[in-house]
């Protein structure tokens, strides 16, 4: 479904990416791991139009997508979470659903009610304004938000960074719920033991390079990667 070849972001003069290549198969959850700054959400950007690469090139679903605009890839079935949430504070949690709906073209489509489903708390919240909800209560709403949006391929940016632990346990179920339904994910995170357990494949990244990869199988046997994921 996406495949990122050998691709350099530089933000102004700094290079930050360098030949990163990873690939993403249908209805499998990837990860990009690493630690603070080590080009994580580049990355996403770089895949979502939001930091063009300079070199290299961006499959998605067998057309090439590098360097187009992010409202076009949004159209074109890519949902993204950013690590900031960025939600309306100024909305409600309805609003903040509404506004982001885009009918997709299965019938199998996300619509308010769904996203209750998915996050029953966001439910008795509908008419609470966006900024006056807690962490993980804006993290379930930016989620619910890109749903709406019917994509079928989700970029999720530190779903876990800064919740309690409880709620990162329900953040997995959600993750391996969308899998059941369907959507192919690709979760950017700094906690290695919660994302290698919802993935199929793992990419591990440092100093904006792909240092491992491979099934999380393989990498779970990696007396390396253990050591310096202290996994
Ligand atoms: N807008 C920016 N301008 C310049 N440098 C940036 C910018 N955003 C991030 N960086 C730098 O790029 C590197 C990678 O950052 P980032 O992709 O955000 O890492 P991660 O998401 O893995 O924490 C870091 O060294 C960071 O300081
Ligand atoms: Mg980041």
């Amino acid at each position: 479904m996406l495949e990122v070849d050998g691709i350099h972001t530089f933000y102004g003069l700094s290079h930050i990416l360098f030949g990163v290549s990873l690939k993403v198969d249908a209805g499998q959850v990837a990860c990009l791991l690493g630690r603070n700054g080590a080009g994580k959400t580049t990355t996403l950007k770089s895949i979502l139009g939001l930091a063009p690469p300079k070199q290299g090139h961006i499959r998605f679903q067998d057309e090439d997508i590098t360097g187009k605009e992010a409202y076009v890839l949004v159209r074109k079935g890519i949902g993204y979470v950013p690590d900031d949430r960025r939600i309306f504070v100024d909305l409600t949690v309805g609003e903040n659903l509404e506004i982001a709906a885009r009918r997709g073209k299965g019938r199998d489509y996300w619509d308010k009610k769904r996203v209750f489903d998915l996050f029953p708390p966001l439910q008795r919240l509908e008419n609470r304004r966006g900024g006056l909800l807690s962490g993980g209560e804006q993290k379930m709403l930016a989620i619910g938000r890109a749903l709406m949006g019917n994509p079928v391929f989700l970029l999720l940016d530190e779903p876990t960074e800064g919740i309690a632990p409880v709620l990162v346990r329900a953040f997995g179920q959600t993750i391996v719920r969308l899998k059941e339904v369907g959507l192919t994910v690709l979760i950017a995170e700094q906690n290695v033991k919660f994302t290698l357990k919802l993935s199929d494949r793992g990419y591990i990244i440092d100093n904006g390079r792909i240092c491992y990869q491979g099934t999380v199988k393989e990498l779970f046997e990696n007396v390396e990667v253990r050591r310096t994921c202290g996994i």
